[in-house]
């Protein structure tokens, strides 16, 4: 070891001299002893290689009687010189023990100690029971020969590995003669290892005495093979390896190892491939396995191989036009099908997502919606088109009432029936009846029927029906129009049964004469009497002085109706028949008394009762008119609907 140089701060510089002054003290002290032996050694040490040269001077600053060197070797016998010198230049004696020695008031003597040293004759490297072949990870024993050493106590065996400094075995035995000396150590060398270079140093640490640089033997180099069991490369080779399906892909697989490595694949069962690339597709198993094999062992990585198919929407369960009739809802099915499983979202419109395979469809819905089907090989969307299905029922260019008898159109429109073909359509009025059609659509379907209303038919309610059916399926569904209620107007009818033509008159009396129409609307009533008279009320009273004829006016926005009315006057003979009849009953009460009277007369008193003779009440049902009659509802038939 090398001398350190000093640079030391001013505070400890202090604290240095101090401690230089106390060490002087005890030096003092304990050279006390020797200092009653007044001889000064020119070292207190010597260290010396074997064979080498030494010299020490022995002197005194007193008068003596003579002083001298003893030794086995290099002894200076007694003289009366102040200063001699052991001195040897070939020292072989390993045990020797020089002293001066001075006879002064008595004789006293300094030993001078002498470590001899020798470097190793040779310094070797070797692996115990092993040769230089080693598995990474067990463990091993190195060995370093060192051949006649000594002193064996200032031994120091240092174990390199390249530069590095592994390890040093130092020793305690406390012998001055040459010894062999074989430490070893133990390495557990890794695959880092293979071809590293070992080797040891003896070194002898002498001290400061000893030489400058502290002399030493190195061994040759040991260069070791490291064995290692086949390591895959994970990173190059994932434990899933994903292919698009119709698509092929090459995956690789390397491994370390030494000795190198055999490499080969394993399909399925028995199938085996030796090579480092395997093209995997389709066809090739689920998993297939790298096999990577040398002398120390064996590696396996097994790597699954995922088909990715991308989602396929089933469009069989969803077409892209949806009806749906209004006010009804409907759930409209994604299916996807794909590897990893898709999941699968609706878009309306443009930001509203549902996350869900079923979707409500209604008239809310906007006329766009998208089934998003998604998975790490990609996205498959498919649009679809909400179709309101309506059915309605119109009049065609008419807004009015209608007249009856009069002609009209009614339309009964039908919207959206795609992807349905129309079976059929119906139209109703009360009653059922219908017109069977199948057409095969445009999209918007306008049907015609032609009516001619009568007075009857005011209030009707219309609607149609259309029977639809899924293209190719045997499934129908039928949608119904809302009910279109008719107001019919027709020219006022005056009631003839209560207003003959011929009404008779009787001189002296006054009569009424009613006037009644039906008719819508409501028609007014007035009487004409000759030229000019008006008289606006359904009742007219008659007498010998009313113009002959009159007419009732029936009106209404329809029309006018008129009515002419014969006054016949008759002579009133009541008055006559009516005395007529008195002088009758007169005459016969007198004639009636005369009989009685003389039947009395002429016979005895006799008793008579009468009895009641009432009537007994007709028990018969009056026949009632069909007015209450309910009317039946009337089949809008056929002949009803000129085509
Ligand atoms: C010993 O003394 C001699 C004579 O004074 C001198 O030349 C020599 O250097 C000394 N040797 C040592 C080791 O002090
Ligand atoms: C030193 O001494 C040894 C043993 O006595 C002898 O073998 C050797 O040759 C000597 N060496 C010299 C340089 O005289
Ligand atoms: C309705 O009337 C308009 C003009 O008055 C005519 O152009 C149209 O064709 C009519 N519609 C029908 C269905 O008759
Ligand atoms: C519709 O008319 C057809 C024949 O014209 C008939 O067989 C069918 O029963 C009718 N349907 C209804 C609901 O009246």
């Amino acid at each position: 070891m090398q001398k350190g140089s000093f640079s030391l701060t001013i505070p400890f510089r202090i604290f240095y001299l101090l401690f230089l002054g106390f060490g002087f003290l005890c030096f003092s002290q304990i050279a006390g002893a020797q200092a009653e032996c007044p001889v000064q050694l020119s070292q207190q040490r010597v260290v010396v290689r074997y064979g080498g040269s030494v010299a020490v001077n022995c002197s005194t600053s007193v008068s003596h009687k003579g002083m001298g060197w003893e030794a086995s070797e290099g002894a200076v016998a007694m003289t009366r010189d102040s200063l001699i010198t052991w001195r040897v230049s070939n020292l072989t004696e390993w045990e020797i023990k020089p002293y001066c020695y001075i006879n002064h008031k008595e004789q006293c003597q300094v030993e001078l100690p002498v470590i001899i040293y020798k470097t190793p004759d040779n310094v070797s490297i070797s692996i115990v029971k092993h040769r230089r072949t080693m598995i990474a990870g067990r463990q091993y024993q190195l060995q370093c020969d060192v051949q006649n050493v000594a002193p064996v106590h200032n031994l120091t065996v240092k174990w390199y590995k390249g530069q590095t400094l592994l390890n040093q075995t130092t020793f305690t035995e406390d012998s001055k003669t040459p010894v062999n000396v074989n430490p070893s150590v133990l390495i557990r060398p890794d695959r880092d290892d293979d071809g590293a270079q070992y080797r040891c140093e003896a070194e002898l640490d002498l001290g400061a005495e000893g030489p400058q640089y502290p002399p030493n033997k190195t061994s040759d180099f040991l260069s070791i093979t490291v064995y290692f069991k086949p390591i895959i490369n994970e990173t190059k080779l994932p434990s899933v390896v994903p292919v698009f399906r119709g698509y092929s892909e090459e995956i690789v697989c390397e491994a370390e190892g030494n000795p190198k490595p055999t490499i080969s694949w394993i399909l399925g069962t028995n199938d085996i491939v030796y090579n480092k690339a395997l093209t995997i597709s389709e066809s090739t198993p689920e998993y297939v396995s790298c096999v990577a094999e040398n002398s120390v062992g064996t590696t396996t990585r097994k790597v699954k191989v995922f088909i990715q198919v991308k989602p396929i929407i089933n469009e069989t369960k969803l077409p892209s036009v949806v009806p749906v009739f209004r006010g009804y809802s409907k759930e409209i099915v994604c299916e996807a099908e794909g590897n990893p499983k898709p999941t699968i979202s609706w878009i309306l419109g443009t930001n509203d997502i549902v996350y869900n395979e079923v979707l409500t469809i209604s008239e809310s819905t906007p006329e766009n919606v998208s089934c998003v089907a998604e998975n790490s090989a990609g996205k498959t969307t498919r649009q679809v088109k909400v179709f309101i299905q309506d059915i309605s029922i119109s009049t065609v260019n008419h807004t009015e009432p209608m007249i009856a008898g009069k002609q009209y159109d009614l339309q009964c429109s039908i919207k959206y029936v795609a992807p349905f073909k129309i079976v059929d359509v119906g139209w109703y009025k009360q009653n059922k009846n219908n017109i069977t059609e199948t057409i095969k659509t445009p999209d918007i379907l306008t049907y015609t029927v032609q009516i001619r209303p009568d007075r009857a038919d005011n209030g009707s309610q219309f609607w149609c029906e259309a029977k639809l059916e899924a293209e190719g399926t045997q499934r129908t569904s039928t949608m119904k129009s809302a009910n279109l209620s008719i107001t019919v107007h027709f020219k006022p009818i005056i009631n003839e049964n209560k207003l003959p033509s011929v009404v008779p008159v009787f001189r002296g009396y006054s009569e009424e004469i009613v006037c009644e129409a039906e008719g819508n609307p409501k028609p007014t009533i007035s009487w004409i009497l000759g030229t000019n008279d008006i008289v606006y009320n359904e009742v007219l009273t008659i007498s010998e002085s009313t113009p002959e004829y009159v007419s009732c006016v029936a009106e209404n926005s329809v029309g006018t109706t008129t009515r002419k009315v014969n006054m016949v006057l008759k002579e009133d003979y009541l008055p006559l028949i009516a005395g007529l009849i008195a002088v009758i009953v007169a005459f016969i009460s007198v004639i009636f008394i005369f009989i009685y009277s003389i039947y009395y007369k002429t016979a005895k008193m006799g008793h008579y009762s009468l009895k009641d003779a009432k009537p007994s009440a007709q028990n018969g049902d009056i026949a009632q008119n069909g007015k209450h009659s309910p009317i039946p509802m009337k089949k809008f038939s056929q002949s009803d609907i000129l085509a």
